[in-house]
């Protein structure tokens, strides 16, 4: 016996390992193993990425008004693959976003969240809210113009919200105005509570989603169902491997074609520097500029209510919509509302980037 298979059974006998592997591996897939459902895997994967590159930018970025800029500037000019390490961290986090989109797309699409999935779904929606605080809250931690400025945007726009908006725009900034408190307290927000958060509700959204089982593919019957039964290992693993490795051939492309550039040092003096979030926020910074959204009321409408209400509209997706039918074909309100969703936030998007340069 070799000493690996020692090590294995001496191990075996105190934590039970087989189940544990049984129970990992060997959950059935109904319908059996699909590309289409890697989507959840790969946005663990780019978690782990993420807090990995980010413990890495720790050891040498300096979370203080008066060093921040600084140490991002070292961590780009003078560390050894700095820029990668950063730049890799910069576009993981817009590949994350994509990610959850299409994940969410595809459970939609194939009505994974209908009974039982409710609290799959559930869970779901607030790691889409956590994975979009991480990109918020991570855009001023560079502390130069861009960041300084997208941030006071987005942290005034906050502001507006009826009753806890006040409340919610003086704890981020930690004063009236942002400063040396509004960077302690986002990267504080960034760096420990919402990856805390992040693990806690995805350990909910797994342990649910065990449960409940796979929903498998939305045309097959119940007998075609139990005939095609695969289990998750090995097809799945795969599957799921595969698409890993795209993830990260992708982030790392684009991470050396197009590495992060520094702008100036924050300064709260008025300049001419027009803010602008990260893109995946353009469409709403779009509609706010929008003539229908402007005026007090309209700034509330645009930036508040209607953001509400959309995640209100997401969260109560599987308790409006009761009808067990899962195919998309037999569905067509609930697809032409997703596709009138995604042309709007497309159309928003392409006219604050067709806006900039003129
Ligand atoms: C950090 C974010 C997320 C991670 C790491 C994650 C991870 C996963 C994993 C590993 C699975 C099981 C395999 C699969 O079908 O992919 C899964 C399933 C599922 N997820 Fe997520 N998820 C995230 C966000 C979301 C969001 C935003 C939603 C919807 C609002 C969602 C809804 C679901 C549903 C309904 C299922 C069950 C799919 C089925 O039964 O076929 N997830 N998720």
């Amino acid at each position: 016996m070799s000493l690996i298979h020692i090590i294995y059974n001496w191990i075996d006998e105190r934590i039970d390992l087989k189940t544990l592997q049984a129970k990992l591996l060997y959950e059935p897939m109904p319908g059996g193993s699909r590309y289409a459902y890697a989507f959840g895997s790969a946005l663990l994967f780019i978690f782990i990425m993420q807090a990995t590159t980010g413990i890495l930018l720790m050891f040498y970025y300096a979370p203080t008004a008066d060093h921040a800029w600084q140490s991002t500037q070292y961590i780009l000019k003078e560390l050894d693959y700095g820029w990668f390490l950063l730049s890799f961290h910069f576009w993981g986090s817009s590949v994350m976003v994509v990610m959850v989109v299409c994940h969410m797309l595809q459970v939609f699409i194939w009505g994974a969240y209908k009974n039982p999935r409710e609290m799959v779904w559930l869970a779901g929606t607030i790691l889409f809210l956590i994975v979009m605080a991480f990109g918020f809250t991570g855009y001023l931690l560079p502390w130069d113009q861009r960041a300084f400025w997208a941030t006071t945007v987005g942290v005034e726009i906050m502001d507006k919200a009826p009753i806890v908006g006040d409340f919610m725009a003086r704890f981020l900034r930690g004063g009236p105005t942002a400063g040396a408190q509004t960077l302690s307290r986002f990267f504080v927000i960034h760096v420990m509570l919402l990856p805390a958060a992040l693990i806690a509700v995805f350990s909910l959204h797994l342990f649910f989603f065990r449960k409940a089982g796979p929903a498998g593919p939305f045309k097959a019957t119940r007998q075609q169902l139990e005939t095609k039964m695969e289990f998750f290992f090995p097809r799945q693993v795969f599957k799921d491997i595969v698409v890993m490795a795209c993830v990260f051939v992708i982030i790392a492309g684009l991470a050396t074609l197009w590495p992060v550039e520094l702008l100036d040092e924050a300064s709260p003096e008025p300049t001419d520097y027009n803010p602008e979030p990260e893109w995946y926020f353009l469409f709403l910074f779009q509609l706010l500029r929008l003539k229908m959204f402007s005026g007090e009321f309209g700034e509330f409408l645009g930036a508040i209510a209607l953001p509400g209400l959309f995640v209100l509209l997401l969260m109560a997706l599987p308790f409006i919509n009761r009808n067990p039918e899962r195919h998309p074909l037999k569905r067509p309100f609930a697809m032409s509302a997703v596709v009138f969703l995604l042309v709007g936030i497309a159309v928003l998007t392409w006219m604050a980037i067709a806006s900039r340069s003129q």
